[in-house]
């Protein structure tokens, strides 16, 4: 476990969208500590960022890399749904946020949300939803977000 003084101050640590060098930065482990992610090829990455890229901003992936190591430390995305409801409405879904296990409790998850939230808002979502654990639910509340119904899932693998 870093302390928070190992890494740059934390006016430092600022969130920016996903660039094609962040793989070689420790993006693709850093994603490894949510979930399920096998290696993935130079090739593959490349090709995914460009199809993700030609989204524009209906499909967002940020990052924080740590100015001293350089490393990607933490991560997010918001996907829009474009909607016929609400008069042709928008919606913001967040997904696969994660901060490294040495950089947690340094507010960049906060960080991250905040990145994601204040972009759906600015391309006119009348909301953002994501789904969590219940061990990240005051997390969650402290970004501002409410607990509300919940997740049905049909796993296809
Ligand atoms: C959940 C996660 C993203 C939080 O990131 P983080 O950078 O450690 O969180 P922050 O430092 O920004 O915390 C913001 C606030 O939430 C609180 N908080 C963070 N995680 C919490 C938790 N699991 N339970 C309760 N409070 C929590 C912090 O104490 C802080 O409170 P404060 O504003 O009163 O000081 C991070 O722990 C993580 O990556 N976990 C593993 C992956 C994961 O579960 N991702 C979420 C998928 S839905």
């Amino acid at each position: 476990m870093q302390s928070s003084e190992s890494f740059g101050e934390e006016q430092e640590f600022r969130v920016r969208k996903l660039e094609l060098s962040d793989k070689s930065k420790g993006f693709i482990e850093l994603l490894q500590q949510l979930s399920l992610c096998d290696s993935v090829s130079d090739k593959e990455f490349e090709d995914r960022f460009r199809e993700l890229s030609s989204l524009g901003d209906d499909h967002v992936i940020c990052v924080i890399e740590d100015p001293g190591s350089g490393k990607i430390v933490a991560t997010g995305s918001v996907f829009i749904e474009k909607k016929f409801l609400r008069n042709c409405g928008k919606v913001g879904h967040i997904e696969d946020v994660v901060v490294d296990s040495s950089a947690r409790g340094m507010n960049l998850g906060k960080k991250v949300i905040g990145f994601l939230t204040d972009h759906a808002r600015a391309i006119g979502c009348y909301k953002v939803i994501l789904d969590c654990s219940l061990e990240n639910r005051i997390f969650y509340e402290k970004c501002g977000f409410k607990q509300k119904e919940i997740q049905m899932v049909m796993y296809f693998i």
